[in-house]
């Protein structure tokens, strides 16, 4: 029985609102347990809703050949500012059409006219500036940041609206209110940007905010739009479309007749937190009818290019309660929320005007239960309320954001209790997709620290940590999160922004920066930080199945490889700065040549290059790239390849002597691209077993780099065994040590420390990890782009007894749950449709396998090999239920 399609999309997940996409992607998945259904045909219909909610067809499809779940809208069909419902039904491969899916809507922004609103800014700049800030760690004096800057307008509207939509942006940040309201629940908006190169604006349907006399108020905070990234004083720009029922269509738009004045945000700081004074607090600043004739006027702002903002907005997410709270010392209350995470608290309070409440947020205490602060390095981190002295008042920051697990409370009036303060937890609102669980607890309270981990790192950019004075898109640490956070969230909107933030950060010569949007201006970008706008792409383009993102960035990143050329020499790019960041014991990488690293990616991202263009059609590229891919690896070979195993940085006299000494990530790496001559391959995989047994003790010895592959490469060559054993381990180093010592997000760094460097407890770098759970111990991997087709393959480990995971594909949910149970293994399969599966099923010489409990031959399922105690077949769509002898 085929049922309607569910889960529109138009263009990104969640914020389809005046995107600026003329030909935006619809797509769509279809839940159905049947088996072997495949989508063979689909229709779409496209109808523009008018003011007088009337709709008009524009598009109708016809019946379109396609396996895929997603239709490119064709060109010149959307016209801007304008709303649209789009609907969907299809058709399986027996020819049976679905019923029409319900209406899901989207609308369009600006698409071919310019904005006639202007980017205005405040008149009086020197008034507003406070603070100086920290660039690299060194403090910049003058004063950089600009206290919360207030700007209002007022308007009538004389006749019937229809619908009033509007268009918005302030650089850092801004927060629109329309007659004494916030508008959205969009905090920390926009996006952050290169702004020199692009702002992005937000949309909202603002027709029931309006009145007949209405007033329009923006807040405006620093962000990062400050001095010491080039900036200066924050911008807004404001553009609200009035459609009247007549058909009458007005614009409000923002210009120099805007009012403006200081208010009660006196400090705002990503790194400094918010200073608020409550009894500066300007009533009814944001509804018609304030006398603001003392107010100052607006001026023209710098202005930047305007892009819909199309991935996921920050949001409250959610809220924690306090779990614990003490009295440190007189005056000084500790609270503890019992998990690391990033965003602020809500403080309710009761006290005399002009008391001060003083916020500041930790991740670790001190032995004498304070908070520890040295790992901010030099984020202030500290909030202050004063209090206006009327009745309960509650407050949260709006332009700050800190990552912690501990608040410290001073200058409470009176005594606080567990209900003074909320833990507020606030990212990027991407939607949580991917599921994770087995019987190892150890192992699932990682894969919870890498949620969190990521949670507090989604900040409309993937950031490296949430609390110290950094909190940037460090491409290492991104792209090597990069496939694991597909796994466990929605993330092709915010993935597909952050290619463009990167190609906008690009040199004329290829090079990228280390870091991006490009605030810092670290160029050329160590290679394995650089390699994120291949590596990413490829990873989206494995998820998703999307090639626009290859097409979109093809020329991009074949500059980039080009440019890597440039830093080679004889096929070696000796240059690099961090290369596998962050081993045992180390910040700078100890056992890996840093040149390894590089012209290991080197290597790779040629590779990817000759791959991607292949996927693009462009042959002649993919076979030039493959040749000079496989001159980068004869090169890398006669370079690091010693006789039997790849160099190691020597480390003592003793060590250069012990040739066992492997390294793990110098071997790994490249048995993982498979760049080892066939004749030692086997031999060095062996030997580097033997040497992480041994002399490791099943224990990494990796950097961030290694790290992501030798779980893999272990897996790959039979020995997931060894794996698993190193991601279980207990003791130092590893996750599990982590875990031990209270970790509830990853670390930076491999060892418990709490000084005031390099010491971040919420990285995510480590986190590559979870994929291998998901692909490893779930036993869940796509095997074509988009999960078109789909491994699933039971692992058996020792004292493991059950594991499930699922995620959600571009065709639907996949999922496998596996348990042992006396002698047999319960493995229950979930395939989407259009996608097909292999499975690799564990069974014991002359076992049975059954599908819900009847034979395969029964089922008319095929066993298309059966070796080494596992048979491998191959399904179509459905639910599944084997029971199999082990
Ligand atoms: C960041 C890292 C980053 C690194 C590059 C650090 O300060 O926190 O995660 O990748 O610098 O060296």
């Amino acid at each position: 029985m085929l049922r309607r399609p569910e889960d529109l999309r138009c263009d990104s997940l969640r914020s389809p609102e005046g995107i600026d996409n003329p030909r935006p992607v619809l797509s769509w998945s279809v839940d159905s347990s049947d088996r072997n259904v495949a989508l063979s045909r689909c229709e779409i219909e496209i109808y523009r809703y008018l003011a007088d909610s009337r709709e008009s067809a524009v598009w109708k499809s016809g019946e379109v050949d396609t396996d895929f779940p997603s239709v490119i809208c064709p060109e010149e069909i959307l016209e801007e500012h304008s709303l649209y419902g789009w609907r969907v039904r299809w058709r399986d491969e027996k020819g049976v059409w679905s019923d029409f899916s319900d209406f899901s809507t989207f609308s369009t922004g600006f698409l071919a006219t310019q904005w006639q609103a202007r980017w205005i800014t405040t008149s009086e700049p020197e008034f507003f500036r406070t603070k100086g800030t920290y660039i690299l760690g060194e403090y910049i004096e003058g004063h950089l940041h600009t206290m919360g800057i207030y700007l209002r307008k007022e308007f009538n509207t004389s006749d019937q609206i229809s619908r009033a939509t509007a268009y918005v942006s302030g650089v850092g940040y801004y927060e629109l209110h329309i007659n004494g309201e916030k508008v959205g629940d969009r905090v920390l908006d926009p996006a952050q940007t290169a702004y020199e190169k692009y702002a992005m604006y937000s949309t909202f349907d603002v027709t029931h905010y309006l009145g007949k006399e209405n007033a329009v108020g923006m807040i405006l905070g620093n962000g990062r739009h400050i001095d010491s990234y080039g900036y200066g004083i924050p911008e807004a720009i404001f553009q609200l479309r009035l459609e009247y029922a007549d058909g009458r269509v007005e614009n409000l738009c923002s210009d120099t007749t805007w009012k403006c004045s200081g208010g009660p945000i006196r400090e705002n700081g990503i790194y400094y937190g918010e200073t608020y004074d409550a009894t500066k607090e300007i009533f009814g600043w944001d509804r018609p009818g304030f006398d603001d004739s003392g107010w100052g006027t607006s001026v023209p702002g710098r202005g930047s290019e305007l892009r819909s903002q199309s991935l996921e907005p920050i949001k409250v997410i959610e809220e924690l309660a306090p779990i614990a709270l003490e009295r440190q010392e007189p005056g000084v209350f500790i609270f503890d929320f019992g998990q690391n995470f990033t965003g602020w608290v809500r403080l309710k309070v009761r006290g005399p005007r002009g008391s001060c409440v003083r916020l500041r947020f930790s991740e670790l205490l001190n032995k004498d239960g304070s908070i520890n602060t040295l790992p901010m390095e030099n984020a202030e981190a500290t909030d202050t309320y004063v209090l206006k002295g009327e009745g309960t008042e509650l407050y949260e920051p709006t332009f700050t954001y800190h990552g912690f697990r501990y608040a410290e409370v001073t200058g409470y009036p009176g005594v606080p209790t567990l209900e003074s303060i909320t833990g507020i937890v606030v990212h990027s609102s991407v939607e949580k997709t991917g599921d994770f669980f087995c019987e190892n607890e150890l192992i699932n309270r990682v894969h919870e620290c890498v949620l969190w981990g990521q949670k507090s790192n989604l900040m409309s950019i993937p950031t490296d940590c949430p609390q110290r004075d950094e909190r940037h898109g460090w491409l290492g640490d991104a792209h090597l999160a990069a496939e694991e956070s597909m796994y466990n969230f929605s993330m092709k909107a915010f993935y597909e922004k952050f290619l463009d933030d990167i190609a906008a950060s690009q040199r004329d010569d290829g090079a990228l920066p280390d870091v991006v949007p490009g605030y810092y201006k670290l160029y050329p970008a160590d290679p394995a930080w650089g390699t994120a706008y291949i590596t990413i792409a490829w990873d989206l383009f494995n998820f998703y199945g999307d090639r626009s993102f290859l097409c979109r960035h093809y020329t991009g990143m074949k500059k980039y490889v080009d440019f890597l050329s440039t830093l080679s020499n004889n096929g070696i790019i000796e240059f690099g700065k961090y290369g596998d960041w962050c081993p045992p014991g180390s910040i700078l990488p100890k056992r890996t040549p840093v040149a390894l690293t590089s012209t290991w990616y080197y290597y790779h991202d040629t590779f990817l290059l000759s791959k991607i263009a292949g996927v693009i059609g462009l042959e002649g590229d993919s076979l030039l790239y493959l040749e000079r891919a496989n001159q980068v690896k004869q090169a890398f070979n006669r370079e690091f390849l010693k006789k039997d195993h790849y160099a190691v940085t020597k480390m003592s006299p003793r060590e250069s002597l012990d040739n066992a000494l492997l390294g793990q990530t110098s071997n790994a790496l490249p048995l993982a691209l498979d760049m080892v001559p066939e004749e030692i391959g086997k031999g060095l995989f062996e030997r580097l077993v033997d040497y992480i047994v041994r002399r490791t003790d099943c224990h990494v010895d990796t950097g961030i780099v290694g790290t992501k592959y030798i779980l893999e490469v272990l897996s790959e060559g039979g020995r997931a065994d060894i794996a698993y054993r190193m991601v279980s381990q207990e003791s130092y180093p590893g996750w599990g040590y982590m875990i031990n010592q209270g970790a509830t997000t990853l670390w930076e760094r491999w060892e418990y420390l709490t000084g005031s460097s390099m010491n971040s407890h919420n990285h995510i770098m480590l986190g590559s990890v979870d994929a291998w759970f998901y692909k490893n111990i779930g036993g869940l991997a796509p095997l074509e782009p988009g999960w078109k087709k789909i491994r699933f393959s039971v692992p058996l480990y020792k004292n493991l007894g059950f594991a499930s995971a699922g995620v959600r594909t571009p065709f639907g949910t996949a999922s496998i749950s596996w348990e042992r149970f006396y002698g047999y293994l319960i493995l229950c399969l979930s395939v989407p449709v259009s996608t097909t599966a292999l499975v690799e099923i564990p069974v014991k010489p002359k076992g049975a396998v059954l599908e819900s409990e009847r034979s395969l031959a029964d089922r008319g399922i095929k066993v298309l090999e059966e070796k080494e105690g596992k048979i491998l077949i191959e399904i179509g769509s459905g639910l599944y239920s084997f029971r199999s002898e082990i």
